[in-house]
């Protein structure tokens, strides 16, 4: 088998949950309708059978626990159709293996490192905002995610990798992602799948995977910016080299570099994208935004003190997640019987985690569908019912990096909001493509205007 055959084989298994999910999310306006309808109709626990396989369904706070944290170890990790996207990373992985993995890259992730960071992910913004000035002269259409991608994967570049992108992410991004349209993996297995941008065949994934693996070995063998020491790319570095740890061989360093550019960038990138949105159709709020960073840091850029001050500007961010969580369901399989709110789950049952649901339901959340940040700022927040905001994931596999990504966005918001007026221009509202992650449907288009 060559290399192109290889990384075609491994589309997404005839039996993938995503096939399963697929006809559940078809609803043209709203993906997430049977779904929701489902959960309000059924309860919170519901088995469904579906071409021989047993999907449960779940929506409930209390069970999101039980799965994620009560019974962790009876629930693994689910990734069919994915892997030639993380290979061997932690992600994917369970029990001990992902403890030994997760262990020595943890520090990169502690909060006292985040003061660190700053200045460099104030560079990468700034990079972006030159090109946004272009393109404020020119007038021309942007899509907003692959903005926001490249600017979230020039901040892991340059933070935590000490690296300059040595990759063209506009290229890699775009093609990969039609890799990731997991639901499409079964199409484009018949070749007749007419993706958003263009025709996807079988060969074209495969060679988006050859683009995908070619990244990996262009960042480690970059020259590093500062030689910095302590960075998420030494430690991976140094683990590799560890006798102690013969596990985190070289493949599993290349692996978990993977990860990071994707896990950590698209998810990022969404954010920043929907609350771009959410910020350009409610004008107040881009305002409300401004002036705060006027009164904490007036013309200079934020810094690390600076940071508890910006809550309104991370109120949006929270606010954006939860009405587009960039996972919207978490997904595991069952290895030992249980039982869940008194429906029997047995081993091999994939099980859903809906968080989207959670994050609409008015059982947690006066008016869910409204836009409103300020509910973030009220000291009541603190006592919402746990789990029910789960953008993060929860337990002991919650995201390292999602503490990060709000710095990441608070400080995107902030600054380039003082200089520009980001317009939404496309189709009101805008489409949602559930993919493993929550994509706009066709993309979230923009005029970028330059403030005098
Ligand atoms: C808005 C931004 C982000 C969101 C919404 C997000 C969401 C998530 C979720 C839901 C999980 C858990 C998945 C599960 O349990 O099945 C996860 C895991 C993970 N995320 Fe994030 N993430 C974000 C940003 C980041 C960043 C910035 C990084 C790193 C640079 C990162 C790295 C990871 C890794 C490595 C894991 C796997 C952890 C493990 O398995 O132990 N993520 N993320």
């Amino acid at each position: 088998m060559n290399n192109l055959e290889h990384h075609a084989s491994q589309l997404g298994e005839g039996s993938s949950i995503w096939y399963k999910l697929a006809p559940l999310l078809k609803d043209p306006d709203n993906p997430m309708k049977v779904l929701l309808h489902m959960a309000d109709r059924y309860g919170p626990v519901i088995p469904v059978n579906m071409a021989g396989e047993r999907l449960v369904l779940i929506t409930d706070p209390d069970y999101f626990k039980h799965v994620l944290v009560s019974k962790i170890d009876n629930y693994i990790k689910y990734f069919d159709g994915l892997k030639p996207i993380f290979g061997k990373s932690m992600i994917t992985l369970d029990g001990k293996l992902w403890q030994k993995v997760r262990m020595p890259q943890q520090p990169a992730f502690h909060p006292d490192a985040f003061d660190g960071y700053i200045p460099y992910f104030n560079q990468a913004i700034h990079e972006k905002m030159d090109k946004w000035a272009e393109l404020a002269k020119s007038g021309e259409t942007v899509e907003m995610v692959e903005q926001t991608w490249t600017l979230a994967a020039d901040m892991i570049c340059k933070a935590l990798f000490d690296r300059d992108m040595p990759f063209n992410p506009h290229v890699v991004f775009k093609y990969v992602k039609t890799y990731t349209d997991v639901l499409q993996h079964k199409e484009i297995r018949k070749q007749k799948q007419s993706g958003d941008v263009f025709e996807v065949t079988e060969a074209d994934v495969a060679k988006a995977m050859e683009a995908w693996w070619s990244v990996p070995p262009a960042l480690f063998s970059a020259s590093p910016r500062e030689n910095r020491e302590n960075t998420l790319m030494q430690l991976i570095q140094e683990a590799a080299a560890d006798p102690e740890i013969p596990e985190f061989d070289q493949e599993q360093a290349t692996d978990e570099l993977k990860q990071y550019l994707w896990a950590g960038t698209e998810t990022t990138a969404l954010t920043l994208s929907w609350a771009m949105y959410l910020v350009s159709t409610h004008p107040e709020a881009a305002e409300q935004i401004r002036k705060e960073g006027e009164r904490v840091c007036g013309d200079r850029d934020p810094e690390a003190q600076d940071y508890p001050a910006l809550q309104y500007a991370r109120s949006v961010i929270q606010e954006t997640m939860r009405l587009y969580p960039p996972v919207w369901g978490l997904i595991r399989t069952a290895v030992e019987a249980d039982e869940i709110a008194g429906k029997e789950i047995k081993p091999g049952d994939r099980v859903v985690l809906f968080n989207y649901g959670a994050h609409h339901n008015a059982k947690y959340w006066e008016d869910p569908e409204e836009f409103k940040p300020e509910r973030w700022m009220d000291p009541a927040a603190k006592k919402r019912v746990k789990y029910s905001y789960m953008p993060f994931g929860a337990g002991k596999r919650s995201c390292p990096g999602g503490a990060m990504s709000q710095l990441e966005n608070t400080l995107a918001l902030t600054i380039m909001l003082r200089r520009f007026r980001p317009e939404y221009v496309g189709l009101e509202p805008p489409g949602i493509n559930p993919t493993v992650t929550l994509t706009p449907r066709g993309g979230l288009l923009f005029k970028i205007h330059e403030l005098s």
